[in-house]
């Protein structure tokens, strides 16, 4: 049985906005740098980036702005050709990239969309990106999509079955993928452990990296009452490949997830305290609504920058 708090939040259909057209030049090797650290794996530190969005593309090609690395939102790029790719490749020789899927549907009890998985493999192979991640979600049921990131029962039926689908995505792709912790509005009766023990617990069993939404965390903490240092707590620093800082709206009883917003001073005081849990792990910014300026945005990522720059962990792989 579902406790409904909320109706969920669409996802911006900003965020999948697709085009057609000419095809486009290969992308080039990455320029990364390759920090160390202290993670499961040998993916590099990248320091501080941003998603990349369709408002500024054309401004960072001129400007080549000083972001260490930017996130695409995988399905924007999942098409053949077109203006986007044109920029995606272009921006691609100048900065690092991640790439950032919204509808894997990695909780769903459909069967795996090896169609889907194929285009995402496809990409990949153009963008070379430094990893890929998800969200730990369902979002579409007997094929029909939600286009909603709704949350999975904390269940060991849930755990197995999520598991097992993030174990053969990852043997599919041939790499370790993240998956991120999503902001919900309702919670499921049947949960018999809290969010962040099934997060753990799914990373551990499938092998898999995290992408921990700090945003999230806190969206999700002020609607369903949990404490945010009980979260980070529970949660194996050596997992945690990349950070997600957003804004939100908060209409005081309850807080939708809209990244539309700066982000809030709340949320900085949560970064503060997963670098001091975690280390240095590659951040970024994440708006997809209310799009501002790129140098609203840097002035953000310059504050991350500061905030991390206080913390004697994150001063050891400068
Ligand atoms: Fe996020």
């Amino acid at each position: 049985m579902l406790q409904l708090l909320l109706k969920p939040v669409l996802i911006s259909a900003a965020r999948l906005a697709l085009n057609s057209g000419p095809t486009t030049p290969t992308s080039s090797s990455a320029n990364g740098r390759n920090l160390s650290s202290n993670k499961k794996n040998a993916k590099p530190y990248l320091g501080f980036g941003l998603g990349l969005r369709t408002e500024h593309f054309q401004e960072v090609i001129d400007s080549e702005p000083a972001v260490d690395w930017f996130e695409i939102i995988s399905e924007n790029f999942m098409v053949k050709g077109g203006k986007p790719k044109y920029y995606l490749h272009k921006i691609r020789e100048r900065y690092p990239m991640v790439m950032h899927g919204v509808s894997l549907s990695i909780g769903t009890t459909d069967p795996i969309n090896f169609d889907y998985l194929r285009s995402l493999k496809t990409l990949a192979n153009e963008v070379q990106p430094e990893w890929l991640s998800d969200h730990l979600c369902w979002t579409q049921h007997g094929g029909i999509n939600s286009h909603d990131l709704l949350p999975l029962p904390y269940t060991e039926e849930a755990l197995e079955h999520v598991s097992a689908r993030i174990s053969a995505t990852q043997d599919f792709l041939g790499q370790q993928i993240l998956i991120e912790n999503v902001s919900s509005y309702l919670t499921y009766n049947d949960s018999s452990i809290s969010e962040w023990e099934f997060l753990s617990a799914v990373a551990e069993k499938a092998d898999c990296l995290i992408l921990l939404d700090l945003n999230n965390i806190y969206v999700s903490a002020r609607n369903h009452g949990f404490n945010t240092e009980e979260y980070l707590n529970g949660i194996d620093p050596a997992r945690v490949q990349q950070f997600h800082l957003a804004g939100h709206t908060d209409y005081g009883d309850y807080v939708i997830d809209t990244h539309d917003h700066d982000v809030v001073d709340s949320v900085w005081d949560l970064y503060a305290k997963a670098i001091l849990r975690f280390g240095p792990v590659s951040t970024m910014i994440e708006r997809d609504d209310n799009i501002p300026p790129l140098a609203d945005l840097i002035s953000e990522l310059d504050m991350a920058r500061a905030i991390a720059a206080e913390n004697p962990l994150h001063l050891q792989v400068r």
